[in-house]
């Protein structure tokens, strides 16, 4: 059967999430994450998703991969219903996934090898990549060499070489230390200005979103009963760290640990 198209392409939403539900099948039967979740997303859009562990996040970066399919609904990508994995839609997890046994640049290098891109092009790609996330001088260093943040980066390069137009990432500094993430957002927001992609960003750390974000989804336990709600990000960019400090940060989002009950860890 050939794939849906949607009926508002010409609006220029790369994503359309129409009344999506899943329920993993299990041993005792069905288990429901999520119901009638409904989102568009604009082209070059930051959208961040938060909400507590277990409310279905990264079941629903899965479903927007391609890896699971809705148990009902659609999802459509520029129109067009997503049926499997493409190299349009690049995830980046919390844990590493660089090879150990290549260097960073093979590592930046792998998926335009297997996707049999030519030597003179990934030459070229692997070079601006890696300077781009800022690990030029690394070339031939081994992720064992590598501090986590730096990892991070060359998770961000492998990514990004790829040349996706949906960047996913799922809690991507979940574990890194303070400093460190503050960097790798600064890192990521330039990223994203300046090759103009749509970042779907999840995390649970709710400043995190407000600094990085144009608009923040935020998903409750299905057993809550609440839907997902969308809230727009007011803050002007380009955004600079010191955001954070600002009162008028501060005022939202303590608005929203109240509004919506985020109890952040
Ligand atoms: N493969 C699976 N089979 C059954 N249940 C799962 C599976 N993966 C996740 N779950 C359950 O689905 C719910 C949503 O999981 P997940 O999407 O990982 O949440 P989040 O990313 O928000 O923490 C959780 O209750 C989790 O235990
Ligand atoms: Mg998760």
């Amino acid at each position: 059967m050939s794939a849906k198209r949607s009926k508002n392409s010409k609006k220029n939403y790369v994503l359309e999430i129409k009344n999506l539900s899943f329920a993993y099948k299990t041993d005792h039967g069905k288990y429901e994450v999520f119901k009638n979740v409904n989102i568009n997303i604009k082209n070059n859009e930051f959208f961040c998703i938060i909400g507590p562990s277990g409310c279905g996040k990264t079941t629903l970066l899965n479903i927007i991969a391609g890896f699971e399919y809705p148990t009902e609904g659609v999802i459509y990508e520029s129109g067009i219903e997503i049926k499997g994995v493409s190299h349009e839609r690049a995830l980046v997890f919390q844990q590493d996934a660089v090879f150990p046994w290549l260097t960073v640049y093979q590592n930046v290098e792998y998926g335009l090898k297997v996707r049999n891109v030519s030597l003179g092009i990934r030459e070229k790609k692997v070079k601006q990549f890696i300077k781009m996330v800022g690990l030029t001088g690394f070339e031939k260093a081994y992720p064992r060499e590598l501090s986590g943040g730096m990892k991070k980066r060359v998770d961000l390069a492998r990514a990004l070489a790829n040349d996706p137009k949906i960047l996913l990432m799922d809690e991507p500094f979940g574990s890194l230390d303070a400093m460190t993430k503050e960097k790798l957002q600064i890192k990521l927001i330039e990223i994203w200005e300046s090759s103009k992609k749509t970042v779907i960003f999840v995390t649970h750390d709710l400043e995190e979103a407000l600094f990085l974000g144009d608009r923040i989804a935020i998903m409750q336990h299905i057993r809550t009963g609440i839907p997902l709600k969308i809230i727009d990000v007011p803050f002007k960019r380009p955004r600079k760290f010191y955001l954070k400090e600002d009162p008028e940060f501060q005022s939202m989002r303590r608005r929203l640990i109240e509004e919506f009950k985020l109890i952040e860890s």
